[in-house]
């Protein structure tokens, strides 16, 4: 047969996914046609000229072609460099054009496992630790897990990212959206998490799990220990699961904030009734590997049976692609003071996290110059939410479209992400380089200008 539209099934032709929707493509339209485009309609830094980190293409050039090591990467690699690659080789058994364990190399396991425990000072088990193709895959794999019929619902932000969105779509599953408070800095509150699960309740809706996004993705916001753990409490007192998408954990701009785990929260607090899912990624902080698809997620508090039956699921595509476990590799463990690589792998580093920090300032300071746009502080992550006065009968996806035919700068509609009813808003990651970024935002703020007087 010809697979017709009309034979797809509604959850596969109601799955929208904003951040490359018809904006994007009317953006490749008219870059195809000549017009220069400046892409800050998603976080994919390498795409925006950021550079990728010496040592860890150097070590990936290595796991990928061993001979390099016998040939002219020898005397040019530096030993931490050559060490590195051996380790992960050994720990693959079959190089890395192999299928892995479903988990992922164990070697790399233990590595996220002692990461994690660093980080958090929380006792971490390989065991517990899946790798998987960038944080997408496992957030997809979890969510098919809690969702056990049509009628599950799971607790996801407005604005949230449409990974969640999307997928809960297309699992057939009910999305249940809590506010996050735009005139407080984008703070959770408990108030709104009750009145959220107090509606879907209402409709009939078992609620499964909540997402939470830290630092937030669009919001740029950051928790602190406090609303870690009133959401561990709100999701105890409503028998939920925790999902935490920490994919922006080293995207911290405002001294004083901190990254602070759900995991270390959750082991404070010695709670054994909260099953929770962490996420993170390659894609992301200052390594921004998007095109290697590598991250993992870490279960806790889940009883072996359920264990087993997240291994199956990911057997069922054998294993996430091995290239970028080995950047997950390199993420979590990367070369210490004192080795051969280190001081470039800080400068480079240093280099790229104090060039998120000024552009999310200029930024957010430039916006908030234009009458009509009110941005808040960018203290994480790398997207501004800036919402927007319009025209009464204009939308934000009008607006964003005429942006981009008018000054070549591709943003996201906030309807994409979902917003409070009555508001509109936009989102624009901070990737542009640092001498674009002040054209972007005088443009932006020249059209919003003419866009509001038409
Ligand atoms: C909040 C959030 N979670 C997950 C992802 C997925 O990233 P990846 O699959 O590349 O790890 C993204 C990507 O932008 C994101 O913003």
């Amino acid at each position: 047969m010809v697979l017709k539209l009309k034979d797809l099934g509604k959850a596969v032709l109601e799955t929208e996914y904003a951040v490359r929707g018809p904006i994007v493509a009317r953006a490749q339209e008219l870059e195809r046609a000549g017009r220069e485009i400046v892409y800050c309609n998603i976080g994919n830094p390498q795409a925006l000229k950021q550079k990728p980190l010496t040592y860890l293409r150097q070590v990936l050039a290595l796991c990928e072609y061993p001979e390099l090591a016998n040939g002219t990467a020898r005397e040019m690699f530096p030993r931490d460099v050559h060490e590195t690659a051996q380790t992960i080789l050994s720990g693959s058994k079959h190089g890395i054009g192999a299928y892995s364990e479903s988990k992922g190399i164990r070697v790399v396991r233990e590595a996220v496992a002692d990461f994690i425990k660093r980080r958090d000072g929380v006792p971490t088990d390989p065991e517990l630790i899946y790798l998987t193709d960038g944080a997408s895959k496992g957030v997809q794999t979890i969510l098919r897990m809690v969702i056990a019929d049509d009628n599950d619902g799971v607790m996801i932000p407005i604005p949230q990212y449409p990974l969640y969105s999307a997928t809960l779509t297309l699992y057939g599953s009910k999305q249940v959206g809590y506010y996050l408070d735009e005139a407080h800095d984008w703070k959770l509150s408990r108030m709104m998490l009750e009145e959220s699960i107090r509606e879907a309740k209402s409709k009939g809706i078992r609620v499964r799990a909540i997402c939470v996004i830290n630092p937030g993705n669009p919001t740029g916001s950051v928790l602190d220990a406090d609303n870690i753990e009133m959401v561990i409490r709100f999701a105890k007192d409503h028998n939920l699961a925790i999902i935490a998408d920490e994919v922006y954990q080293e995207n911290v701009y405002k001294p004083g904030d901190k990254f602070v785990s759900f995991a270390k929260v959750l082991h404070g607090l010695k709670e054994k009734e909260v099953s929770l899912f962490s996420f993170h990624s390659c894609s992301k902080g200052f390594l921004g590997e998007c095109g290697h698809r590598g991250g993992y997620f870490e279960v806790r508090n889940v009883p072996q049976d359920v264990v087993d039956q997240i291994t199956k699921l990911q057997s069922v595509s054998l294993c996430s692609n091995v290239p970028g476990q080995v950047v997950t590799y390199l993420m979590v463990k990367p070369p210490k003071e004192g080795d051969p690589s280190y001081p470039t792998y800080k400068k480079e580093r240093d280099t790229i996290l104090d060039a998120l920090k000024l552009r999310a300032q200029v930024l957010m300071n430039g916006l908030n110059k234009v009458e009509g746009i009110q941005c808040n502080e960018v203290t994480g992550a790398m997207y501004a939410f800036p919402k927007i006065t319009l025209p009464k009968e204009k939308t934000d996806a009008e607006y964003c479209m005429a942006l981009l035919e008018s000054k070549g700068i591709c943003v996201v509609p906030g309807t994409g992400f979902g917003q409070f009813p009555g508001t509109s808003h936009f989102r624009i990651t901070i990737l542009p380089p640092t001498d674009k970024i002040e054209k972007v935002v005088k443009d932006i703020g020249d059209f919003h200008r003419e866009f509001c007087k038409k």
